[in-house]
């Protein structure tokens, strides 16, 4: 049995493998490779295997330099969940946003996704807004953790 193995989007082939997990759990804002791949230059992106399959992937938000905030969000595809591959996706972009700097973290999960808003409060976050992007329908709500 593999465990899983977390790599850093660094190529093109792990671009299109975060842009899948991306756009399956985000149907409603789905990226172009190029969106995927301007991204990549601002964050940290890394995908999760077992073996050769793509089971998640996750983005850290580097702090800027006028603060010390950080985004962590670690998706899972449905297939692959309650297996504990979001924690461990979670805990390393956490680990990593520690180490750019950040002293505050937030995420952000689709409101349609009550797997992503209890495991985020599960893990201390608390809600502070929620909205609709434009020519969205499904509100996002961001958090921060406590
Ligand atoms: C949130 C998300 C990443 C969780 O992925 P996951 O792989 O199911 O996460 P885990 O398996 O680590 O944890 C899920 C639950 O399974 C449980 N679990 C963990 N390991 C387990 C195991 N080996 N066996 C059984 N259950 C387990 C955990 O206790 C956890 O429970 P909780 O959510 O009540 O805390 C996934 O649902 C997802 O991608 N959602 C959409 C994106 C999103 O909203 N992301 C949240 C932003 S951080």
């Amino acid at each position: 049995m593999t465990g899983l193995r977390i790599e850093r989007v660094d190529g093109s082939a792990k671009l299109v493998d975060w842009r899948y997990v991306h756009n399956t759990i985000i149907p409603t804002a789905v990226l172009s490779l190029a969106e995927v791949d301007e991204r990549a230059r601002r964050n940290r992106l890394a995908v999760a295997y077992l073996g050769e399959v793509v089971v998640g992937c996750s983005t850290v938000r580097p702090p800027a330099a006028d603060d010390a905030v950080a985004t962590v969000i670690a998706r899972v595809l449905p297939d692959h969940r309650g297996r504990g591959f979001g924690g461990q996706l979670y805990a390393r972009g956490l680990a990593e946003a520690r180490a750019l700097g950040a002293d505050v973290i937030e995420t952000c999960v689709l409101e349609s996704s009550p797997e992503g808003l209890r495991f985020a409060l599960d893990r201390g976050f608390v809600e502070t807004e929620r909205y609709v992007l434009p020519g969205d329908s499904v509100p996002f709500i961001d958090l921060r953790l406590a």
